[in-house]
């Protein structure tokens, strides 16, 4: 990897930023502010969602970046997904639509099923009660769709296992460009990342951090022995470490923050690397199967499941 390079090509033939501000969990109130920090700092790659409710706030924060001049639409790469209850193919141009006018955007350059999980229309929280069977094949066709028209420069899919993602890539006429999924060194993702690369599909994390703050995660990634001693050894933090790791890896890396100095932490990982006999403790850390049990939140479970034995 060069560290001239901050890009991943993708399938599609544009370039993804390596290093993108989650907004997951960012509050309104706080979200704005990270994403004007964030650019100012560098990112040019903001991760949002519609469900994570702050679409809003973003795009008041980038209408006036743009109108100031500090950055231009085109050297931006926003990310958007669509939620589960608007899987129904009818449903999807409208969620977008939606998406676009919070975000005061004329187009976005990723959009992706954020679950493979359908929700009854209309509902609210992701409860049992709310589930209904999806249909991948019609609402990827709308989604293609959206492609099509240019409103989505790229389209791919969030929290799908090899195995869902090889049944969309059997019937896609637009394969997807990108499956973005939970990855750390604690999750490294061995499988599907070994498809993804096989298939042309990019691997993008969330949470590379492990989520610390997520209490119901009880994720302690950043207090891992290996993480500690490789920080240590290279004067870096864990997180440092960790987002590094990603790059590394090969995936583009999403870590989330609202204070200022994290979001700076973040993203000094270019310049430095993390040498081979250190990157070969890596895979000595135990995977994830044994430690998500912990976690309370129901579609997290239904799909970390999934995912682990690769439904
Ligand atoms: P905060 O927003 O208060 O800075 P992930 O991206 O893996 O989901 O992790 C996000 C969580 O990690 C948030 O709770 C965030 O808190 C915290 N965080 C972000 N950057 C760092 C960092 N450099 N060191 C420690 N914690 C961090």
């Amino acid at each position: 990897m060069s560290d001239d390079i901050r890009f991943f090509e993708l399938n599609t033939g544009a370039k993804m930023p390596y290093v993108g501000l989650g907004t997951w969990q960012s509050d309104p109130g706080l979200v704005g502010e990270a994403v004007a920090i964030a650019i100012k700092v560098g990112y040019r790659h903001i991760d949002c969602a519609q469900v994570y409710g702050n679409e809003k706030e973003i795009g008041i924060v980038l209408k006036k970046m743009f109108e100031d001049g500090i950055v231009k639409r085109e050297d931006l790469w926003i990310t958007s997904k669509l939620w589960c209850t608007d899987h129904g193919p009818e449903d999807v141009p409208e969620a977008l639509n939606r998406t676009l006018r919070d975000l005061q955007l004329d187009y976005i350059d990723l959009y992706l099923i954020h679950w493979p999980v359908r929700m009854k229309k209309g509902s609210v929280g992701f409860k049992p009660e709310n589930l209904t069977q999806p249909d991948i094949p019609s609402t990827w066709r709308a989604m293609e769709a959206l492609c099509d028209s240019g409103k989505a420069r790229a389209i791919g899919v969030s929290n799908f296992s090899t195995k869902k993602l090889g049944d969309l890539l059997e019937i896609a006429r637009v394969p997807p460009a990108v499956d973005q999924v939970e990855c750390h060194p604690s999750w490294d993702q061995r499988k599907l990342r070994a498809f993804c690369k096989s298939r042309g599909v990019h691997l993008s994390g969330y949470s590379p951090l492990g989520s610390p703050g997520t209490t119901w995660l009880k994720s302690d990634v950043l207090k891992h022995p290996v993480l500690k001693t490789v920080a240590e050894k290279l004067g870096k933090s864990p997180a440092q470490v960790a987002l590094r790791w990603g790059l590394q890896m090969g995936q583009s890396v999403l870590p989330k923050s609202t204070h200022e100095s994290r979001i700076k932490e973040n993203f000094d990982v270019f310049g430095w690397s993390i040498p081979e006999d250190l990157f070969a403790k890596f895979s000595d850390i135990e995977q994830a199967s044994s430690s998500f049990p912990h976690c309370l939140c129901v579609c997290n479970k239904i799909h970390k499941s999934s995912m682990i034995k690769g439904q």
